[in-house]
């Protein structure tokens, strides 16, 4: 930036630090949270503070684009204060929360409140989305307010228009392109969804092959399906949330190939479970959409190897432990809780040659912040904010539920071994987590507009 600096806030020596697309011996200097030089150790300016890694690695901080921090009525399941610790414990310095709360973000009052109620207690950044609201033409308010994308739910209505209606949906979806504003979906077809619902309901069928029947990879094929035409339709920037199957990607990119503006996400859960594990684990592993067969996952894999998804999110998706126990599988709440093993498990498979560095900097940073649009964030470089998590690639650990910062103290990877290890996460300059602990106060994440 400017080659006369002689101090700063911070400096961060010793590290190998992921900037300009590969790994390099060197430093940072921070200055009023942002990344101010990238150098080596005798470039950097004095700093009153100094952190020396001893040669790990730092990487931009990870942008989890899927989260379900609750609060408010849901504060039960979590909170934005254990909600965002969890994401620091897992390297993550920037979150998109979703609008299915209580009550749910879809208004520019509901926003204002929850927003609010974050400022007070988040220790990373924290974007929002909001559903689309009844009246198209507050949908503009609601941006202004600060939404940074809209969410939909093709399986049932969340906010002021039921998925089913047509006509409301693609005013909707035109309004939002207009806006330049992206749409994230869950891509299961509601119709298909709730008529088998009923249909197995009815004949008494409650156990997790039902569950499967019902969330069928027709439904998420159909529903993906509208997303696109919706997508066509309107020139709104889409992206497919949680992609589940084989059949769900190639549409998708088959699309894509035609020009078709959509982006699509893929969560750890279902590239590393399958349906075998569900009905093996239980109540634990039940999500939407569902884990699914063996194949699908091989296909997921693959195409994530191939660079062909823009995305890997958690789908965090927090409950109690009451709510996943019921008598009939359509009384557990689904969702799975994610945000302190989705970088591990990443870096996992970093560790097993199974995907580079930098497709995981892609797919879990660039990307991100490209598709949603945050400025200044995505990469180490002079000018950025400094969002940064520091690994222990070498580090051999075992996920311990028991241990999360998350209220929801269960996973289906329990007992996994895992290689590779957040062990800083540094937001705006600040430190937030410290080898498993969290140090900063609550309020001290900014909710980004
Ligand atoms: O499993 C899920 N849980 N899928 C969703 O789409 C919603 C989420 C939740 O909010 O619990
Ligand atoms: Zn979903
Ligand atoms: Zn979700």
């Amino acid at each position: 930036m400017d080659g006369i600096r002689l101090s700063a806030d911070l400096v961060i020596k010793n590290a190998k630090l992921y900037a300009f697309g590969r790994i390099i011996e060197a430093g940072l200097a921070v200055e009023n949270g942002r990344i101010v030089r990238v150098a080596k150790e005798s470039n950097l300016p004095r700093a009153s503070e100094k952190i020396d890694v001893n040669g790990l690695l730092v990487l931009p901080g990870i942008i989890d684009a899927h989260v379900h921090l609750r609060d408010q009525e849901l504060s039960y399941k979590e909170d934005f204060y254990s909600g965002t610790c969890a994401a620091a414990n897992g390297g993550i310095t920037l979150v998109m929360d979703m609008p299915n709360n209580k009550p749910v973000t879809m208004s520019v009052s509901a926003l204002r409140e929850r927003m609010s109620i974050a400022s007070r207690k988040i220790v990373v950044n924290v974007a929002l989305y909001s559903a689309f609201p009844e009246r198209i033409n507050e949908i503009k308010n609601i941006v202004s307010e600060g939404a940074k994308a809209f969410k939909v739910f093709l399986s049932h209505r969340v906010g002021g228009i039921d998925p089913n209606d047509n006509w409301a949906m693609r005013e909707a979806f035109r309004e939002a392109a207009r806006l330049k504003v992206p749409v994230a979906i869950h891509a299961e077809d509601g119709v298909l969804l709730n008529e088998t619902i009923r249909r197995l309901r009815d004949a008494g069928k409650d156990d997790f092959d039902a569950y499967i029947e019902a969330h069928s990879i027709e439904a998420e094929v159909r529903g993906i399906r509208r997303a696109i035409g919706l997508t066509r339709d309107s020139g709104a920037q889409t992206h497919i949330c949680h992609v589940s199957t084989s059949e769900g990607l190639k549409t998708i990119l088959d699309a894509r190939r035609e020009g078709v503006p959509i982006t699509c996400e893929v969560t750890p859960h279902h590239i590393l479970l399958s349906e075998e594990h569900m009905k093996k684990m239980g109540a634990i592993s039940l999500t939407n959409p569902p884990l699914r067969p063996p194949s699908d996952i091989t296909y997921l894999q693959s195409a994530l190897q191939k660079g062909l998804i823009d995305v890997v999110a958690s789908d965090h998706a927090p409950h109690s432990m009451e709510e996943k126990e019921g008598p009939s599988v359509w009384d557990i709440s689904a969702g799975i809780v994610g945000l302190e093993t989705t970088l591990p498990l990443m870096l996992t498979m970093v560790n097993m040659g199974f995907i580079t560095l930098p497709a995981l900097v892609k797919v879990m940073v660039e990307n991100p912040a490209r598709i949603f649009g945050f400025k200044n964030r995505g990469s180490i470089d002079e000018g950025n904010h400094a969002d940064l998590v520091v690994i222990d690639l070498k580090r051999e650990w075992t996920i311990d539920p028991s241990k999360f910062y998350s209220k929801a103290k269960f996973s289906p990877f329990e007992g996994w071994r895992v290689r590779g290890k957040p062990v800083k996460t540094i937001v705006g300059g600040n430190m937030v987590m410290d080898e498993g602990e969290i140090v900063a106060k609550p309020g001290s994440g900014r909710i980004i507009r």
